[in-house]
């Protein structure tokens, strides 16, 4: 791209020299032009000495060469964009601007700080490990006084995603298993090789799961964040060995925020390719057109989070193909419905290996695989892909270091689980479940699109389905007074929306019903009178699309970060 640009620069200058050439008054202009800088700079050169000259002259030369290293440098971040965090840098200097930025943090801290408290129920707040051990019963007593952890809203169903439990079977199962494998810890092999062995049970069911070939393999990762960090970087390796600087991932605008978080620790440019604002899927053509000779991956997800849509993954395939470069699929959420599809009976476009140019794919256990939190897997086409996932330490005086994976010491109580957790639902466990989940969200979403005011984006793929509002009903509202109902939903941005995402939990009678109708009263109330823009989600996403400086949203999420560690 910059080679381009140079080149038409160069040569618009020459056509420019050519002209004035050619034409006499043009050249007698052009010298007389000269002139004139000649002796202005010898006027204001005038009377002043030699070194003082030569001073100004060294100066001014040393802006201009890092004026120009600034602008041309090698960066992952594009020259729009540093020029914008320059300027939003210098702004926040203006002693107004801090002053108002630093009124506005406060307001938003004491705001989310009351929120934040109010959720703790506990009586004992301890600021230091108390000197004496607490007794068994004690500590009980007090987990009791507690409660369960989002105890309120569990049987309701009225969780967007989030938790994936599915029966009281099944929690007993894994209570056991945990029990067993407490402190067990695959870093060891040799002294777990039960562990080792579950672990490489688990990734061969997903390797035929998504139709790997022989060559197939992968590892078992802590999340979907891991899984697609994991795989982000060996893309990135394959980059660095083409003698590419910055290698770049090509993802579509609703791509998990795991892949930016990817580049952002591995030091990758990220190009974000714009949705199709009808289908909600990647618009592939706006991918191809920018692909560059850094690319190094191009991404696509079944589905992605905000709208549920499952990308085209056998075009964006054509277009590695096309280019040379390596196709990760994401199916971090819906990964464990979208291989049980078919067999549930609901037609899905080709998404895994059988699809030719797919080298990766991410799918959580942890979430419809209905596994322990802290569980997924990363699987690739071929052990050379995997082989740059490892890394190894040969002179450390510990010893001979090789880990697959980010963590070194790692749970495998949940490789147990996960694996005890998939064979007891078997292929027909998680078809019947599929079916069940599928079912709801379709049932739901044709109702949702009887309701006037409200829209549903796209064609949702499986269990993730995304409303948007009209100039009737600001979707946020919507959001607020549903939550005033017990319904926890997620905000979208950049267009607002509400997405949703139906678990098992959903599918308990007389849910998607209550879903419906609840959504139904509150576009009909918000209908007659708006809602308030003051507080909740309608606050805090009309105030953060407003600010223009992204830098101040991200402080704001800061302090609901230091408030997550904050116990009193
Ligand atoms: C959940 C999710 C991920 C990974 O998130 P984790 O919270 O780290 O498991 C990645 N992609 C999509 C589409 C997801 O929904
Ligand atoms: C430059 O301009 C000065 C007057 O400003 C004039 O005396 C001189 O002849 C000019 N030189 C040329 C080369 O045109
Ligand atoms: C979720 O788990 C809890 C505790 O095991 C159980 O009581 C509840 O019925 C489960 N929910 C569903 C939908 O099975
Ligand atoms: C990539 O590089 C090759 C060879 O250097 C060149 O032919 C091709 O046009 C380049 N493609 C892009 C998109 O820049």
């Amino acid at each position: 791209m910059r080679r381009t640009w140079k080149l038409v620069f160069l040569s618009l200058l020459a056509v420019g020299v050519g002209v004035v050439w050619r034409s006499e008054p043009a050249r007698a202009q052009l010298f007389r032009e000269l002139n004139n800088t000649r002796e202005f700079f010898n006027d204001l050169a005038e009377g002043r000495e030699p070194w003082q000259v030569m001073c100004v002259a060294a100066g001014v030369t040393l802006m201009a060469a890092s004026l120009v290293s600034w602008i041309f440098q090698d960066d992952v971040d594009s020259l729009g964009t540093r020029i914008k965090k320059t300027i939003f840098h210098w702004v926040r200097k203006i002693p107004f601007v801090k002053v108002k930025v630093k009124e506005e943090m406060e307001k938003a801290k004491e705001g989310l700080g009351k929120s934040f408290m109010k959720e703790i129920r506990g009586e004992v707040v301890r600021a230091e490990l108390p000197a004496e051990g607490v007794a068994r019963a004690e500590l009980l007593g007090e987990l009791d006084s507690l409660g369960k952890d989002g105890e309120k809203d569990w049987g309701k169903g009225g969780v967007s995603g989030g938790l994936y439990n599915c029966s009281e079977d099944l929690t007993d199962l894994n209570t056991e298993v945990y029990r067993r494998f407490l402190w067990s810890n695959p870093l060891h092999p040799a002294v777990f090789p039960n562990i080792r062995k579950m672990e490489a049970e688990v990734v061969r069911w997903c390797c035929r799961l998504f139709n790997g070939g022989a060559e197939s393999c992968g590892t078992m990762t802590s999340g979907g964040t891991e899984s697609i960090m994991l795989a982000m970087r060996v893309y990135r390796d394959i980059g660095y060995e083409r003698g590419i600087k910055f290698p770049e991932i090509m993802i579509p605008l609703t791509a998990h925020a795991a892949f930016t978080k990817a580049a952002d620790y591995y030091r990758m440019k990220v190009t974000r390719v714009k949705m199709d604002p009808l289908t909600c899927q990647v618009d592939v053509g706006a991918m191809e057109r920018a692909i560059s000779n850094n690319t190094v991956v191009v991404v696509g997800s079944v589905p992605p989070f905000p709208h549920g849509v499952a990308d085209p993954i056998q075009e964006i395939a054509r277009v590695a193909r096309k280019h040379g470069v390596g196709l990760h699929v994401d199916c971090c959420l819906g990964g464990f419905l979208a291989v049980f599809m078919e067999k549930a009976g609901f037609p899905i476009d080709p998404f895994d290996f059988r699809v030719d140019g797919v080298t990766s794919i991410s799918a959580d256990t942890h979430k419809y695989g209905y596994c322990p939190k802290g569980t997924s897997v990363v699987l690739y086409a071929n052990q050379e892909l995997r082989h740059r996932q490892y890394f190894v330490e040969t002179n450390w005086p510990g010893g001979l270091y090789a880990s697959a994976i980010t963590a070194g010491s790692r749970p495998g109580s949940l490789i147990a689980a996960t694996w005890a957790t998939m064979l007891h639902f078997g292929v027909d466990g998680y078809v019947e479940l599929t079916k069940k989940v599928v079912d709801t969200t379709r049932w739901i979403v044709s109702q949702l699109r009887n309701i006037p005011g409200i829209h549903v984006m796209g064609n949702p793929t499986m269990s993730v389905f995304a409303i948007i509002g009209s100039e009737e009903i600001n979707i946020y509202h919507l959001n607020d007074a549903m939550a005033k109902r017990g319904w926890s939903l997620n905000a979208l941005q950049l267009p607002p929306a509400l997405h949703m995402c139906v678990t098992v939990v959903t599918t308990k009678e007389g849910v998607a019903e209550k879903f419906v109708s609840d959504v139904k009263e509150c576009v009909v109330k918000l209908r007659k009178e708006p809602g308030s823009s003051t507080e909740g989600s309608a606050f805090m996403y009309g105030a953060s699309q407003a600010v223009v400086d992204r830098r101040i949203v991200a402080e704001m999420a800061w302090i609901f970060l230091d408030l997550c560690y904050t116990s009193k």
